[in-house]
């Protein structure tokens, strides 16, 4: 049996939207490198914002999954959006009203280093294709299902005409993921340089191997 003949790679129907979100409750929300240096949920836990961002992301109909083929679970997925001009501006402007102080930390990161690049300008564009989440089952890690998810992602992104295919890395192993497939750092943030005034100390002490942030882009031609 290959490594990954026992799962099945396809589009999320509507019907296992709960699905997901349950998958993300046990990998990435507790997970994720910057979630996980805030302590922002523990494995299973939801978490309201990041399910709202989630749900809206798979409302643009762009989305992958892996589905076991023996239990019928969800055990990875690929979250895509569309990136239009204004969206980011808007986004940042809403975080301000959120409760989570954590998950507004994280997200004003994103936007903010996201909004120092113009991807628009730059190739012509007027909507990007973004992965915006990149979760598999810590069962299931470390047999290349990042990387097919990514690459079915990209597929999409041909099919549904995108010139630009990005997606924020925030560690590691993404970073490893997204390179094998083609995409190239544009921006870097490194972790240890992004300082709280108010206290001298690192906003996200993430744990190793993760340093950096890494905003990666693919052109498609
Ligand atoms: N230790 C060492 N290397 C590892 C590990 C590990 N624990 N896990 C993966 N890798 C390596 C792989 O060997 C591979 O590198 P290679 O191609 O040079 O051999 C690379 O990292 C990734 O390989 P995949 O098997 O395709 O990745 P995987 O299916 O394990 O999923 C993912 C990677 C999605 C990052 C997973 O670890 C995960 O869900 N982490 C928690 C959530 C997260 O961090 N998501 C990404 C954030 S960025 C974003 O969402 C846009």
């Amino acid at each position: 049996m290959g490594a990954l003949d026992d799962v099945q790679l396809g589009p999320v129907p509507e019907e296992r939207y709960g699905d997901v979100i349950q998958h993300l409750r046990h990998s990435f929300f507790a997970d994720e490198p910057l979630n996980s240096a805030v302590q922002l949920c523990r494995p299973g836990e939801p978490h309201a914002e990041l399910e709202h961002h989630s749900l809206s992301t798979l409302a643009d109909g762009l989305s992958q999954m892996a589905v076991h083929v023996a239990t019928g679970e969800v055990v990875g997925v690929a979250l895509n959006g569309v990136q239009r001009p204004g969206d980011l501006k808007a986004a940042q402007a809403k975080l301000a009203g959120l409760a989570d102080l954590k998950f507004r930390l994280i997200f004003d990161l994103l936007y903010s280093a996201n909004l120092r690049l113009d991807l628009f300008a730059e190739h012509g564009v007027d909507r990007l294709f973004e992965c915006r989440i990149l979760s598999v089952d810590r069962r299931f890690r470390g047999r290349g299902l990042a990387r097919a998810l990514l690459l079915r992602s990209e597929e999409v992104a041909r099919q549904h005409g995108f010139k630009v295919f990005k997606e924020d890395a925030t560690g590691f192993f993404s970073q490893r993921v997204a390179e094998s497939v083609g995409l190239r750092a544009v921006s870097e943030l490194k972790y240890c340089e992004h300082i709280a005034p108010e206290t001298g100390e690192a906003v996200f002490k993430t744990q190793p191997p993760h340093e950096s942030l890494k905003i990666m882009v693919k052109i498609l031609q």
